[in-house]
């Protein structure tokens, strides 16, 4: 499985949410009894049911509706993660989620088809929107100031991979570019796609890795938007066990270097009061920190991460910070430094994406270096890969590799 054309396609979204609508209003017997059936409610319960979805369907219609006339008119607020691309990722969780009922059901329909009018299919379609009813995993917190701190060798090789979790060719193009170089650990910087339901989690992550990745690398993830949409539980509840990593945030270091991961996901693009109150305890001694977040800091296409910055700003301002690698935007990007630090985006690793030369830029955000390369699997997107650091004492070598085994650039720190 891996994500389908289809369900990055505009139109078929709307004509689902459009269709899905319309059969809900005639409330037809064959799709309330099916209904009722599979969630154990009888018909009064599944009057407000039914209304609830119509409502919440409408929304996410106007929301499609509103992005169209904002891209159109309003060039400072573009709100889908591939902007002006073809391939429709809204930042929307309702949208998110019709996208991977849409995925699940082509996956399961013989002719890959959803039937828009089926009750199978609209009971679907409901449950899952349902889920958001559930509310949010529950955010792991630490409970002593040194706990989710690990010895990172110092002699090592670490893989940094972001926006990953698609199970696409590319996806398991990078997987397999990585399990080449034999890295000691592999880090995911955020995002399975479509809603990072458990389903997704399993089938466009765990089992990717498992197929292609390397074997002997220990790996870690941090949470993405995309991974929250259904609520974060295919993360905290399945994702992190089977990394047997403890939170979604970690502090990885040696006396040299310190990998530290933040989620900024669990509040979209924040920074949990949990983390902050773990982090200066992480920032002693004289290790160089890399942080690491799935949110950017800085992009051409969007709005800079001003609350993350500000949650920050204490460390930016005492040159605490010597790195900042991100994924979220799917790009791989060097930045001029800012406030004194290294700034990178490396959201590259799976989603097809048109090169930045294409697109208009609409924030301010200096770039030094971009990939522009069209990918040889698809030539008419853009490079996919991730970044491949090698640790040797105080000295560190980053290589970004790209989906073929070719190298975009290279730089030390
Ligand atoms: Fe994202």
């Amino acid at each position: 499985m891996s994500v389908h054309d289809d369900v990055m396609d505009k139109a078929a979204v709307r004509h689902v949410i459009e269709d899905a609508v319309a059969g809900l209003h005639q409330d037809d017997i064959a799709l309330r009894a099916s209904t009722c059936d599979a969630l154990g409610i009888g018909t009064p319960e599944w009057t407000a049911c039914r209304d609830e979805l119509i409502e919440e369907l409408d929304e996410a219609e106007d929301w499609l509706d509103r992005e169209e006339a904002i891209v159109e008119s309003d060039t400072s607020a573009p709100l889908t993660d591939s902007d002006t691309g073809p391939e429709f990722l809204p930042s929307h969780a309702t949208l998110a989620l019709v996208q991977s009922a849409m995925e699940e059901e082509l996956e399961r329909s013989p002719d890959r088809v959803v039937r828009t009018q089926d009750p199978k299919w609209l009971t679907m379609l409901y449950q899952r929107l349902r889920a958001k009813g559930r509310g949010k995993a529950k955010f792991i917190s630490h409970r002593a100031l040194d706990d989710f701190q690990f010895r990172l060798p110092e002699r090592t090789t670490v893989a940094l991979v972001s926006d990953w979790g698609t199970g696409n060719v590319h996806a398991i193009a990078v997987a397999k570019q990585i399990a080449l170089r034999k890295p000691d650990h592999v880090v995911h910087l955020g995002d399975v796609y479509y809603a990072g339901t458990p389903r997704e989690v399993r089938k466009n992550f765990l089992e990717i890795w498992q197929a292609f990745g390397p074997q002997r690398a220990r790996y870690w993830a941090l949470n993405g938007n995309h991974d929250m949409y259904s609520g974060g539980y295919g993360f905290f509840e399945h994702l992190l066990p089977a990394f047997d990593q403890p939170a979604s945030y970690f502090n990885l270091q040696n006396q040299y270097w310190r990998l530290l991961g933040l989620d900024t996901a669990y509040l979209n693009h924040r920074i949990t009061p949990a983390q902050l109150a773990w982090l200066p305890a992480q920032l002693t001694g004289s290790a160089r920190t890399i942080l690491m977040t799935h949110h950017h800091l800085l992009s051409p296409f969007r709005k800079r991460g001003d609350a993350m910055e500000q949650a920050l700003d204490p460390y930016l301002s005492a040159g605490q910070l010597f790195a900042w690698i991100w994924g979220h935007e799917h790009h791989l990007f060097e930045f001029a430094d800012y406030r004194g630090v290294k700034c990178r985006c490396i959201g590259h690793g799976s989603l097809p994406y048109v090169p930045p030369d294409r697109r208009r830029r609409r924030h301010h955000a200096e770039i030094v270096r971009m990939e522009t390369r069209p990918s040889p699997l698809n030539p008419s997107r853009g490079m996919h890969g991730f970044a491949l650091l090698r640790f040797d004492g105080p000295a560190l070598a980053i290589e970004y590799v790209d989906e073929v085994g070719g190298t975009a650039w290279t730089e030390e720190w």
